[in-house]
Order: C-alpha cells, then sequence, then structure tokens
C-alpha cells in the first residue's frame, strides 16, 4: 500500500465495485489516508471481505454491502445502510463499470443496453444518492473544507474513440459530461465533483492486452511512458481529489494514462 498522510481522517467513503481491480486499490488508498471505507461489491462476497479484512487488519474501518448500482432500490438501500452505519458518506468514487466489446452491427441491444446501465445510470444513481445526502447533513468544515466529494472514473476513451466498443466508448463521454454538470449545477453548495480517467491499467477487465507478450508489446506502443498502470496509480489520484490539497478542483478531468492520450504516434516528429 502506498504512504499517505491521514488527510481523510473521519470520513466515510463509498467506493463502488471495489472488490477488485481499481476500486480495490482505491478502498485501500482511501483507508491508507484514514477514510472509513464502504466496499461495494456485486456477486462473490469473498473478495469484498478479503478488502474488508485487510483494512481492518492495518488499523481502518471498513464494511462490505453487495449492490447492484444499476438498481434504484439496491443504490438506496446501500446507502441507506452505509449512513445508518456510519452517521454519513463524504465521498462517493463512482468506480464500478464494464466492457462488453463487440463489432457495432452485431452488438445486441442487451448488450448496448447494460453496459449504459453500469456505467452511466449506476453513476447516476450513486451521484445523486450522495449528493442528496450531503446536501442533507450540511457542511462540517472542522473534517473537509468541501461538504461532500465525487470522483468518478472515466477512461482515456471519454476522449479516445474505440472502434467496437461503442458502448463502452459512449458510457464514458456520457460521464464526462456528467461530471462536469453536476460540478457546475453544485458548486456553490460546496460539493467537488471531478473524474480520473485511467489508460490502460492492469486488471482483469483488459486481460488479453497484457496477458501475452506480444499483446503487451503491442499495447506499450500506445503508452509513452513505457509501462501499464498499476491499480495504485489510479487510487492515489483518488485520494489526492478527495483531500483539501484538492480543495480548488471541481469538473476536471484527472488523465492517468502514461501518455496514452498525447497521440503517440507522433513522439518521432517524423512525417
Ligand atoms: C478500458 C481498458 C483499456 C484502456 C485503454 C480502459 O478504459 O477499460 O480495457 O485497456 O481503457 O484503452
Amino acid at each position: 500500500m502506498a504512504d499517505h498522510t491521514h488527510s481523510l481522517q473521519q470520513q466515510v467513503a463509498i467506493v463502488t465495485g471495489a472488490s477488485t481491480g481499481i476500486g480495490r486499490q482505491t478502498a485501500f488508498a482511501l483507508a491508507e489516508a484514514g477514510a472509513t471505507v464502504v466496499v461495494n461489491y456485486i456477486g462473490s462476497r469473498t473478495p469484498a471481505d478479503d478488502v474488508v479484512g485487510q483494512i481492518k487488519e492495518g488499523g481502518g474501518r471498513a464494511l462490505a454491502i453487495e449492490a447492484d448500482i444499476s438498481r434504484e432500490d439496491q443504490v438506496e438501500a446501500m446507502f441507506k445502510q452505509a449512513i445508518d452505519q456510519f452517521g454519513t458518506v463524504h465521498i462517493l468514487v463512482n468506480n464500478a463499470g464494464i466492457e462488453k466489446d463487440c463489432a457495432f452491427t452485431e452488438m445486441t441491444l442487451a448488450d448496448w443496453q447494460k453496459v449504459i446501465d453500469v456505467n452511466l445510470t449506476g453513476q447516476f444513481l450513486c451521484s445523486r444518492a450522495a449528493i442528496r445526502e450531503y446536501l442533507r447533513r450540511g457542511p462540517q468544515p472542522g473534517i473537509s473544507k468541501a461538504t461532500g466529494k465525487i470522483v468518478c472514473i472515466s477512461s482515456v476513451h471519454q476522449r479516445i474513440p474505440w472502434a467496437k466498443h461503442a458502448n463502452y466508448a459512449a458510457s464514458k463521454g456520457g460521464v464526462m459530461l456528467l461530471v462536469q454538470t453536476l460540478a457546475q449545477e453544485f458548486a456553490s453548495r460546496k460539493i467537488r465533483v471531478n473524474s480520473v480517467a485511467p489508460g490502460a491499467i492492469k486488471t482483469a477487465i483488459n486481460h488479453a492486452a497484457w496477458a501475452t507478450e506480444d499483446a503487451l508489446d503491442k499495447l506499450l506502443e500506445m503508452i509513452p511512458y513505457g509501462r501499464i498502470g498499476d491499480a495504485e496509480d489510479v487510487g492515489n489520484a483518488v485520494v489526492w481529489l478527495c483531500s483539501d490539497a484538492a480543495d480548488y478542483v471541481t469538473g476536471t478531468t484527472l488523465v492517468v494514462d502514461g501518455g496514452m492520450t498525447l497521440y503517440p504516434s507522433f513522439s518521432t516528429g517524423d512525417g
């Protein structure tokens, strides 16, 4: 785990999709910074319990809550349980996301809808529940300068079009304007809304892109910094965005991609 100053002490964070991948490391990073972490998961409970167990072993507080974040009733129930248990929520990390990749002409409505439901509607439902709670509770300046914080995990594909991933790219483009709009709408209430746009991060979602030497070599051609990202790279960025060190930052996207969005094919200056 990375070394963080305890800048999130006394704060409660909900991280969606926190039992694996980027969400898991983000949960650890927030806990290390002093936050109490709600580890949202769906399906198998064992990996979520493992995250909670590790946080508790490190002296932190955590709770696993199962919820399908694309379902309104389940999101509402998760927030209610978190607030009943810990009093309020200060931080939401909208991390849960999926891919269902397919050539566009073969894409079923179900595959389109599922990705939009989880990646975009899920972020809407959780953001709405969080902002309602931030407004209900009001400011706690002794705990954090902002009344509440939201970090949406987007993707470089909020900017880079991606053939055979129309559902995914459309969902992330939607997240970008959701973030900017919420930031605009709630800045006067001292609610900060930002996103992190990861590039290629070594997790299960893109296993095929790094699992073989050939695939990894091809991937690295698109990453000027010369390595695939780790989930910690994203977790560290999330912690900073949630901390008072970023108090003047709202409505922005922090790109964490080793330069993938810098048009690497132009890097030699030739042609
Ligand atoms: C996707 C990964 C992909 C990365 C870079 C992410 O948003 O989930 O599958 O490797 O973008 O293309």
